[in-house]
């Protein structure tokens, strides 16, 4: 019996379109050697819809989201739009909206791939990056007290409840224990600093620790983490952190396995639908040239298949991404690669169905 699933596509801004197409040509090979079916429903979002007609992300797309099975999402971002309203209202709307509360950033390098750490091979990165992607510094509370003036104030809080920390560390634990490689959770936070929040974070990260005796643990100043990142990333199996010290490290994590050009991640709630995308922006200089990198787009599409519990599919998706990049692509750089947007996406799905 074939398997049917309802995917919303938000292609977004800038290049967003041109590797969503591509990733979602992956998911269309592996759909067709797997007999999986998929019903891509679109949603025009993004820099062109905000200044075509003032759209952002209205309501009802927002339930039409939430009754998918998953969401892809290319790139939101856009060069005549002031920074941080498509961020605000369309990104981290979603994100919130739909209670995607996970944040999950994978960093492996693939063989193949250039790492700007000296010496570091494709086993020596490899791990997770768990970040909290509902509340912290993101949730926007503060304000301004005398704007303007030379007495001016300005606060910025970060909302940490009990219950959104407990459920991200608890995702992060079992993670690392259905990965199966490491077994080890390293909390980051700021314990020396944070006296409130890394305080939560510290004490909670220690009782549901209690619940997984077969997961060691450690913990990492945010700092001395970014450091050890670079240094000694083979430590490494799940980092659980919050969402602005996540943010951070996530573009470390991209760098390090490559760039922007192959980091993908997913924005989870378990049991709901949940949204993948390429970490990378909108990449305005190389829209409409055929000219960027999807490979984040198809890690994203191959996170998705496995989220969506389609194991053999996403391991189809990932075996081909290996490939391209072991034997084909000559730089993960736009217009570098070798091939054009369009020629990796055909080069995956070939070797998809293979
Ligand atoms: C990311 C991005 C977003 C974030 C921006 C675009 C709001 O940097 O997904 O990492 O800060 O979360
Ligand atoms: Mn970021």
């Amino acid at each position: 019996m074939s398997k049917h699933y309802t995917v919303g596509v938000i292609p977004g801004d800038g290049t967003g379109p041109e590797v969503v197409a591509e990733g979602l040509k992956a998911l269309e090979a592996a759909g067709r050697k797997h007999a999986i079916t998929f019903d891509f429903k679109r949603y025009d979002l993004g820099g062109e819809a905000y200044l075509r007609d003032g759209t952002l992300l209205p309501e009802s797309v927002i339930r039409e989201l939430r009754d998918t099975d998953a969401i892809f999402l290319g790139a939101i971002g856009h060069p005549d739009v002031k920074p941080g309203i498509l961020e605000r209202e369309v990104l981290l709307k979603l994100r919130f909206e739909l209670d995607l509360y996970i944040n999950l950033r994978p960093v492996v390098l693939h063989p193949g791939v250039d790492t700007p750490l000296k010496g570091k091979r494709p086993e020596d990165i490899d791990f997770v990056v768990v970040r909290e992607n509902s509340e912290g510094m993101y949730a926007g509370g503060g304000g301004f007290f005398k704007k303007g003036t030379a007495d001016e104030v300005a606060i910025q809080e970060s909302v940490n409840t009990r219950k959104g920390v407990e459920r991200c560390i608890r995702y992060a634990f079992e993670y690392s224990r259905k990965r199966n490689k490491g077994k080890h959770v390293t909390l980051c936070a700021k314990t020396n600093v944070l006296i409130y929040e890394s305080d939560l974070w510290f004490r909670v990260f220690q009782d549901v620790a209690k619940d997984f005796p077969d997961i060691d643990t450690g913990y990492q100043h945010v700092d001395a983490l970014c450091m050890w990142m670079i240094k000694n990333p083979e430590q490494f199996d799940v980092i659980v952190t919050g969402n602005l010290f996540g943010d951070i490290i996530t573009d470390i994590g991209a760098i390090i396995q490559g760039g922007l050009g192959i980091a993908a991640g997913g924005n989870i709630h378990p049991g709901q639908s949940a949204m993948f995308e390429p970490i990378g922006g909108s990449a305005p200089k190389y829209t409409g040239q055929n000219k960027i990198n999807p490979m984040a787009a198809i890690g994203s599409a191959q996170m998705l298949l496995e989220y969506l519990g389609e194991d053999k599919a996403a391991d189809d998706v990932f075996q081909a991404i290996r490939k391209v990049l072991s034997q084909d692509l000559k730089s993960l750089e736009a217009g570098r690669m070798g091939y054009t947007t369009s020629e990796v996406g055909d080069l995956v799905a070939r070797y998809i169905l293979d």
